[in-house]
């Protein structure tokens, strides 16, 4: 059998993407291996968000010229954003790459690569394509989480992101599809689902009839096996009452929202294109810890944005703080090909960007430790899903709003199942608790 070597690269609807990958090519005799030298295959999947995720890639397919040499039957694809977003630029800057195509073609995988292998010179695939549910994906008998694209695309065309040139239109997967994919996940044992869209809380409004994410996950509830639903990203200007609702009330819901907000500045968010105001957020921010006192928050943030001023900057320290994250994603704003805010004249020297970074990840830091310290004594949820990065004799967990426990399973055998924990210790970026109940009493043998 043919081996293939998959490298991911970027967020978790590559990691999705990746594994129909393998998927599809299973079904064409590939085989999946760890070692790139023993392969007959290597793709990249790529991400194009910021520079430094193509120099990763750029790097990498310097590493794998050296294979290519020893082997000159390797086939070597670059797959995902970066092919669409740089096509032929890619051929030009390392000519050893022998296939480049972006998602829309991902479900003609198996026909690119044989036609890369027959043609012996590069195919480059960067069109639109229709939008197909991949369901193909390796049997994994080990695994609880799964992802689920729901949505493909963006059409917010912020002007710092490359995504709506990448990844296209808004466009919804129906509810039936999805529906199915999960009800097969459940019948292999997962047990959390994550739905997936570049916003998806705009999902289902393109649909006939349409629909919305609040309705999706009521169904989603109702599959036996899964046990907790999450959703990401979603965009703050298509957060709807209705979605907060369904937080609290569908029983399979994570009590957990990541809500970017990029910046607390209003000048900025404007020069962004975001579509809503620091007020406007704040005020989503207040109905979600109404009606969802226990709902734990994350976000996005960019500093140095072209014109960001240090009073914009310490706009968005001030958001932090007051919003209370309990973590964040912080990212020095990187100017991408074809996006407005790349050609904005007043761009932001590089040195201000890493000297505000570092101040915004030490409030953050904060924050999250506050954060977590205030659950130490609360019972909480977990889904046990391995064991203790530092310890291996203790067990590891995720509570409903996503922060890792590590804890002495007392001989039991909980992978798979959702424990009671009382929190007895925060650390800064995990939690200790204690065995309060768990689903399956039995002791290990
Ligand atoms: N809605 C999307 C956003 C994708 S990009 C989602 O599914 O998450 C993820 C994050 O990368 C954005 O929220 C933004 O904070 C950051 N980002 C996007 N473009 C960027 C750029 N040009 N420079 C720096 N950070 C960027
Ligand atoms: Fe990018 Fe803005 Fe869409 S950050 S993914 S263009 S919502």
């Amino acid at each position: 059998m043919a081996k293939l070597h998959l490298i991911t690269y970027g967020c978790q609807m590559n990691e999705y993407d990746s594994e129909r990958v393998a998927g599809l090519l299973g079904k064409q005799q590939y085989d999946l291996t760890d070692h790139p030298e023993e392969a007959d295959l290597i793709l990249i999947n790529t991400c194009a968000i910021r520079e430094k995720a193509e120099e990763k890639v750029f790097s990498k397919l310097g590493q794998i010229r050296g294979l290519k040499q020893k082997n000159p039957s390797l086939i070597v694809g670059v797959m995902g954003c970066m092919a669409q977003l740089q096509q032929g630029a890619i051929l030009e800057r390392a000519p050893m790459v022998d296939l480049v195509f972006g998602s829309p073609a991902i479900a003609r995988v198996g026909e690119l690569v044989e036609r890369a292998r027959r043609e012996r010179r590069p195919v480059l695939e960067t069109g639109e394509g229709p939008l197909t549910k991949l369901t193909s994906t390796l049997p994994r008998p080990d695994r609880l989480k799964a992802f689920v694209t729901v949505m493909e695309g963006c059409d917010k065309y912020c002007t710092f992101c490359v995504v709506p040139l990448t990844r296209g239109r808004e466009r919804s997967h129906s509810l039936e599809s999805i529906l199915e994919e999960i009800r097969g996940l459940a019948n292999q044992g997962y047990r959390e689902v994550t739905l997936l869209g570049q916003n998806v809380n705009a999902y289902g409004t393109d649909l006939t009839p349409p629909t919305d994410l609040a309705a999706l996950i009521e169904r989603v509830n109702e599959v036996e096996g899964i046990e907790r639903i999450r959703f990401t990203t979603s965009n703050p200007v298509n957060l709807t009452s209705r979605l907060i609702r369904a937080i609290r009330d569908v029983p399979k819901a994570c009590e957990y929202l990541h809500l970017p907000l990029q910046s607390g500045s209003d000048r900025v968010l404007e020069r962004m294109n975001r579509g809503y105001t620091r007020g406007r957020y704040l005020e989503l921010i207040a109905e979600l810890k109404e009606t969802v006192p226990r709902i734990a928050l994350s976000t996005d943030l960019i500093v140095g944005f072209p014109g960001e001023r240090e009073e914009d900057f310490e706009a968005t320290v001030e958001m932090v703080e007051r919003v209370g994250y309990d973590s964040l994603f912080a990212f020095r704003y990187s100017p991408r090909p074809r996006t407005p805010a790349a050609e904005f004249p007043d761009q932001v020297p590089e040195a201000d960007k890493a000297r505000r970074l570092s101040r915004l990840l030490e409030v953050a830091n904060e924050v999250g430790a506050r954060k977590n310290a205030a659950l130490e004594g609360r019972e909480m949820q977990v889904l046990v899903d391995g064991v203790s990065k530092k310890d291996p004799r203790e067990l590891s967990g995720r509570t409903r709003c996503n922060r890792v426990v590590n804890f002495d399973g007392r001989g039991r055998r909980l992978y798979g199942e959702l424990a009671h924990l009382r929190i007895t210790q925060a650390m800064p970026h995990s939690l200790r608790g204690t065995l309060v109940s768990a689903e399956v009493p039995a002791l290990a043998s």
